[in-house]
C-alpha cells in the first residue's frame, strides 16, 4: 500500500517508536518463504510445539463464555496459578496480588507504566524492555555484561551501576532463563543479586517467562525466594505452554508492593478491561500441575536443549563463540574473529549489517546484538533454535525418550537448523 503524506501530528514518544525487531523479522522471512525462498529463520522466537489437547479442549468448551471477566483475571485461575507456584516454585503468591493479562508484555508495559525510577537492564535483553520505557518517556540504563560471564550481569557491575543512579528508587529488569543468551542464573547468583537490590532501594521485575525451559528440567528460585518485598514477577504460557497466541500472561508480587497491583488494577480497567474469557477458562487446566503437564514440559525442554546445544557446538567449531545456552530457544554468539575479514570482503561494521547481509546473501534471518542493547560494533547476533516442524519433532522426542543421539536428531528432523548452520559455515570459509 502506497502510504500518503499525513498532516496529522502524533506524539513523538510514539512516531519515534518503530515495529519491534522481533516480529518484523518474523514478517520478512515469512513473506520471502511465501515467494518460494527457502530461508533459515532464526530470527523469532515462538515455541514451535502443538499446545497441550487438554488446554485446547477446554477452550473449545468454554467458547461461549462471553461476559467480561474480573480486572484481575479469573478467580478460579489465579488461584489456580499460586497453587502452581507454591508446589513448583516455593513461592507463596496471594491470589489478590495476581494480576492476569493479555500476555506478560502487556503487563510489563504497565508495570514499567507504574513505577517511578530510572530502569536497570542488563545488556544483552529482550528488545521490547528497552521501547516499553522510553514510552514511558524514560531511557533505559543499560548495563553491559561479559561474554566471558555467558552474559549474566554480576553482583559488582549492578552495585557499580546503583552508585552511579544515587539512593532514590530504582527498578531491575532481570529475565532468566534468558532471551538472547540462554543463560541461566543460579539460585545462588539472584540471591546475591537479591541482596544488593535490597540494599540499594530496586524493585526487581523477575520476567520467568521461560522459567520452565531450563535444560536442567530443575525449577530454579528466582527473586521472588530471596527477595519478595521487592519482587515483580512476570510469566504465562507463552512459552513453556507453547501457546503465545492466547496471549495469556501474569503478574505477582507480594504484600510489601499491594499499592502498585491496586495502581494497576485502575490502569487495566481504563484500559483492556480483562483477558478474553474463553481463554481464561482454558488456562485453568495449564496450571494445574499434573503428569501430563510435566511431561509435556519436559519434552519440549529436552527439544530446546538438544538443538541448543547442537547450534552452540557448531557455531564454536566454526570459530564464532557462543555460550552454550542452558534454557529458553535462544544464542548469542558472537563473530567478532571474523571482524577484519567481514570489513575487507564485505564492508560490515555493524551487527545489523552483518545480519542484513546474512538475510540477504544466505537467506538465514537473525537479529543483531544491536537491538539487545549491545554496541553495534560488537558482531554479536540473537539466534532462536526453532526452525523446525514442532508437532513431528515432538512426537519423536516422545518416541526417543532418552535414547537418541543429540546430533543425529537434530540433523534428521530439524534440518533447516543443519542446513542454516551449513551456509554460515561455507560462508565464513569464503571470506
Ligand atoms: C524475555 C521475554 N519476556 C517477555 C516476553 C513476552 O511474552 P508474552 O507477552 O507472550 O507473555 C517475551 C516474548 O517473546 C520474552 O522473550
Amino acid at each position: 500500500m502506497n502510504k500518503k503524506a499525513s498532516s496529522i501530528s502524533l506524539n513523538p514518544d510514539v512516531s519515534g517508536l518503530k515495529e519491534s525487531s522481533t516480529l518484523k523479522i518474523n514478517q520478512t522471512a515469512l513473506s520471502k518463504r511465501a515467494k518460494g525462498e527457502k530461508v533459515f529463520h532464526f530470527g523469532f522466537g515462538q515455541s514451535p510445539f502443538p499446545v497441550l489437547p487438554q488446554i485446547v479442549e477446554e477452550l473449545k468448551q468454554n467458547a461461549h463464555r462471553k461476559e467480561y471477566l474480573p480486572t484481575k483475571g479469573l478467580l478460579p485461575l489465579r488461584q489456580a496459578i499460586c497453587d502452581y507456584y507454591k508446589s513448583k516454585f516455593g513461592y507463596d503468591f496471594h491470589e489478590d496480588l495476581v494480576i492476569v493479562g493479555p500476555g506478560s508484555k502487556e503487563l510489563l508495559f504497565q508495570a514499567l507504566f507504574a513505577l517511578e525510577g530510572p530502569v536497570i537492564v542488563p545488556a544483552p535483553s529482550w528488545v521490547s524492555y528497552g521501547p516499553q520505557v522510553n514510552l514511558r518517556g524514560k531511557d533505559i540504563t543499560p548495563v553491559i555484561t561479559k561474554e566471558t560471564n555467558n552474559y549474566k550481569l554480576t553482583p559488582e557491575e549492578l552495585k557499580e551501576v546503583c552508585v552511579n543512579l544515587g539512593p532514590g528508587q530504582k527498578v531491575l529488569i532481570l529475565n532468566t532463563p534468558n532471551n538472547p543468551s540462554g543463560a541461566v542464573y543460579a539460585e545462588k547468583e539472584i540471591s546475591e543479586l537479591a541482596k544488593i537490590c535490597k540494599q540499594n532501594n530496586i524493585i526487581v521485575i523477575s520476567d520467568e517467562i521461560y522459567a520452565e525451559v531450563d535444560f536442567s528440567l530443575e525449577r530454579k528460585r528466582g527473586f521472588f525466594h530471596f527477595y519478595p518485598e521487592g519482587t515483580i514477577v512476570t510469566s504465562g504460557l507463552s512459552k513453556a505452554q507453547s501457546a503465545g497466541g492466547y496471549r495469556l500472561g501474569f503478574l505477582a508480587t507480594s504484600p510489601n508492593l499491594a499499592e502498585l497491583v491496586d495502581a494497576l488494577t485502575s490502569l487495566i480497567s481504563e484500559t483492556f478491561s480483562a483477558v478474553s474469557a474463553p481463554v481464561q477458562y482454558s488456562a485453568i487446566k495449564a496450571y494445574n500441575k499434573n503428569a501430563d503437564v510435566d511431561k509435556y514440559l519436559d519434552t519440549c525442554s529436552k527439544v530446546h536443549k538438544t538443538c541448543g546445544e547442537y547450534m552452540a557446538k557448531r557455531f564454536n567449531e566454526m570459530g564464532v563463540s557462543c555460550p552454550i545456552p542452558e534454557g529458553a530457544f535462544y544464542l548469542m554468539p558472537s563473530f567478532q574473529a571474523f571482524a577484519q575479514k567481514l570489513k575487507q570482503n564485505e564492508g560490515v561494521e555493524s551487527s545489523q549489517q552483518l545480519c542484513d547481509l546474512f538475510l540477504n546473501k544466505l537467506n538465514v534471518a537473525m537479529l543483531p546484538g544491536s537491538d539487545f542493547y549491545m554496541g553495534d560494533e560488537l558482531l554479536c547476533v540473537r539466534v532462536a533454535s526453532v526452525d523446525y516442524d514442532g508437532e513431528q519433532v515432538y512426537k519423536e522426542m516422545l518416541k526417543a525418550g532418552d535414547d537418541f543421539e543429540p546430533v543425529e536428531f537434530v540433523e534428521r528432523y530439524c534440518p533447516n537448523l543443519k542446513d542454516g548452520l551449513d551456509a554460515i559455515e561455507g560462508f565464513l570459509k569464503s571470506l
